[in-house]
């Protein structure tokens, strides 16, 4: 019993101490919501986001991990760049330290690499993958505009078809892998497939070009989102292409066509 009015008498004290405030008066108890399964993950910034010091550095993410929600969701995305994209980066950059490769621009190097060196292949194709897929991305819908919306129209019928013709390989794509628009040695527009983090200017590409677009249909690219729904992703990834970024690319990839 005594015990009891011991208890009792902590516990008063302290209710009384935690319940006052400077003046002494008693503070109204404010009900705080339980953060939700969502909020307990807490993301980062992309801005904060650095590569190991080398001769590689990770393309800056224009918006925030949340800019293609709900499309793509934060953590899918801070996942994404913040991970995997970091890691391709910065395991690239050991590879290449003291050899012939180090100060070479990346496409030179893709070009130019030996296929049997696996560890080089998968993460400069992995840095070099991501890299365009990440620019490529912009969180408002856009359509292809300018130069490249007419050799569209021109090269597949219409926006329409290359629509259902680049969503139809992604769909078939099976196992981890890319699908591009690429630009030929002839400077013509093509649909192309990879595996792993191949990518069409290594050695043996199917259609050897310039990557102008890519998505990477690795299961990390959507899984938290999409699970086994892949189409849903190939969908929501098509929504946030940003076709001006895409244009930029198409010219470019003409220029050098022409020098050649
Ligand atoms: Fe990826």
């Amino acid at each position: 019993m005594k015990k009891n009015i011991v208890r009792f008498s902590i516990l008063a004290s302290l209710f009384v101490l935690f319940s006052c405030n400077d003046n002494n008066k008693l503070t109204e108890v404010v009900e705080v919501p339980l953060p939700t399964k969502e909020e307990k993950i807490t993301i980062g910034s992309p801005n904060d986001v650095k590569a190991d010091p080398g001769s590689f550095e990770l393309t800056k993410l224009p918006f925030a991990y949340d800019g293609l929600s709900p499309a793509l969701r934060s953590l899918t995305l801070e996942t994404h760049y913040s991970k995997h994209y970091l890691s391709y980066t910065n395991n690239f950059n050991k590879e290449i330290v003291s050899t012939e490769f180090e100060n070479m621009p990346i496409e030179d190097i893709l070009k130019k690499l030996d296929l049997n060196n696996a560890k080089l292949r998968q993460n400069a194709g992995g840095y070099y993958n991501h890299t365009l897929y990440f620019n490529v991305l912009t969180p408002k819908e856009q359509t292809p505009k300018d130069t490249l919306a007419g050799s569209i129209d021109k090269e597949f019928g219409s926006f329409n078809n290359l629509t259902n013709q680049f969503k139809g390989q992604a769909e078939k794509q099976f196992g981890s892998g890319w699908v591009w628009l690429v630009v030929d040695r002839y400077g013509k527009l093509q649909i192309t497939t990879t595996e792993n983090q191949d990518n069409p200017l290594m050695k043996n590409a199917l259609i050897p070009g310039t990557p102008i677009l890519g998505i990477d249909l690795w299961e990390h690219a959507y899984y938290l989102d999409y699970q086994n729904r892949k189409g849903s992703y190939i969908d929501a990834f098509y929504e946030h292409i940003n076709w001006e970024k895409v244009n930029e690319y198409y010219v470019e990839a003409l220029k050098k066509v022409k020098k050649v």
